[in-house]
């Protein structure tokens, strides 16, 4: 089934990523797992039929779940995951959400509330008085506690260390969604969290070619009730897709690196922009919680927020002048992606209009920086 078999215990990640998941070392044998179609498995087996187990798959999560240090699972899309991780939530429990979560999983949970199914509390995850009142609750605590750090776009920093500390005091699950940072920059089970969830569509699998979504425990107990969500919700990724996540997860620390080389610069010299009034990034030193990000990653990742001009028009004519970077929703590929997140109705509304998400790929830093700044001169 799923699997946390990992490489070897003092492996780096960079090594993990190359070796985790491959089949035995047998004469003639591939180095690589093989991409198995078949939905149906012959009897007599531990798991009998496709949504169970598929070896493709299962290659996969054992990838997944060394890099993060659990028990992973996956889904066909990163939302799907998130549902998995709400739906063990017990009928009319609490959730504590990141008060700015990414815009789909937001609009998911405000669904679930007004449907009775759960109750939701918002946090804002840079603030632990915040955190422990929401989680602690007026007589009702939380059951899960569900975090994004960085937040999605405003890059918002939780010192995961003490969230986990606050929810495990009232007995509440602490999942992260480290879609932002991948197991290549922060392991939040290690920093204590109990469930990591990632959209692999993005930095894992980092071709913008695939939907797929991972949830990583660290008890296999827990593990086992995400199997069970996939088998009975269904939402189960192609073989394809898995071998092509695996082939993009092999260069997940180079491109990593890459990326977040050049998002420092680009970061950097957005600060000294006359166009752009704020920068949204925690490798800045001026990030009001770049010290408690330093402390449970090992680096501020590709990700970069900043207000362009005054108005949606003017970050609009910035997205549309770029010439390299994609004017295009997602992150995480090797191609720099960029746009204006509130031209999404469901975005929050706290989000500035004229705010742009960069995700920064692996082009030239110096080509990147000529396009970025011919657009902004555009307002
Ligand atoms: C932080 C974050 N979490 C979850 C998701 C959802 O993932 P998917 O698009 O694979 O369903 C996204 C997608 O943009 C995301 O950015």
């Amino acid at each position: 089934m799923n699997s946390s078999q990992s490489t070897g215990p003092d492996y780096n990640i960079d090594t993990v990523a190359v070796h985790a998941g491959r089949p035995a070392r047998t004469p003639d044998g591939p180095i690589n797992p093989p991409i198995v179609t078949s939905s149906t498995l012959h009897a007599g087996g531990q798991y009998g039929y496709g949504r169970q187990w598929n070896e493709t798959l299962a290659a996969l999560e054992e990838v997944i779940g060394s890099l993060e240090g659990g028990t992973a699972t996956v889904y066909s899309s990163g939302m799907a995951a998130a549902n998995a991780v709400f739906d063990i939530v017990p009928m009319g429990g609490v959730i504590v959400a990141s008060s700015h979560s990414y815009a789909a999983v937001g609009t998911r949970l405000e669904e679930l509330a007004a449907n009775g199914r759960i109750v939701l509390r918002y946090a804002d995850v840079t603030d632990q008085a915040d955190i422990e009142k929401q989680i602690a609750g007026d007589g009702k605590s939380a059951d899960l506690v569900w975090f994004e750090s960085p937040t999605n776009p405003l890059l918002e920093i939780c010192d995961i260390r003490a969230a986990a500390h606050v929810a495990h005091a009232v007995g509440a699950l602490l999942a992260i969604d480290n879609t932002f940072m991948t197991p290549a920059r922060q392991q939040p089970l290690v920093l204590g969290a109990d469930i990591v969830m990632h959209s692999v569509t993005k930095g894992l699998a980092g071709h913008s070619d695939l939907l797929m979504g991972a949830v990583v425990t660290a008890s296999p107990e827990l593990g086992e009730q995400m199997v069970g969500r996939r088998i009975l919700l269904g939402a189960v990724p192609s073989s394809f897709d898995a071998f092509l996540a695996i082939r993009g997860i092999r260069t997940l620390s180079v491109r990593i690196d890459r990326s977040e080389d050049n998002a420092k610069i680009l970061a950097q010299r957005l600060v000294n922009h006359p166009a752009v009034s704020k920068v949204y990034y925690p490798g800045l030193a001026s990030h009001p919680n770049h010290e408690v990000h330093a402390q449970q990653a090992s680096g501020p990742g590709l990700m970069i927020s900043f207000l362009a001009g005054n108005s949606a028009e003017d970050a609009d004519k910035v997205c549309e002048s770029t010439l390299l970077a994609t004017n295009a929703t997602s992150l995480g590929g090797v191609e720099s992606l960029i746009e204006r997140r509130r031209r999404w109705s469901h975005e929050n509304v706290e989000v500035p209009q004229n705010l742009i998400r960069l995700s920064v790929g692996i082009e030239n830093v110096e080509d990147l920086w000529a396009d970025l700044d011919q657009a902004l001169d555009q307002i």
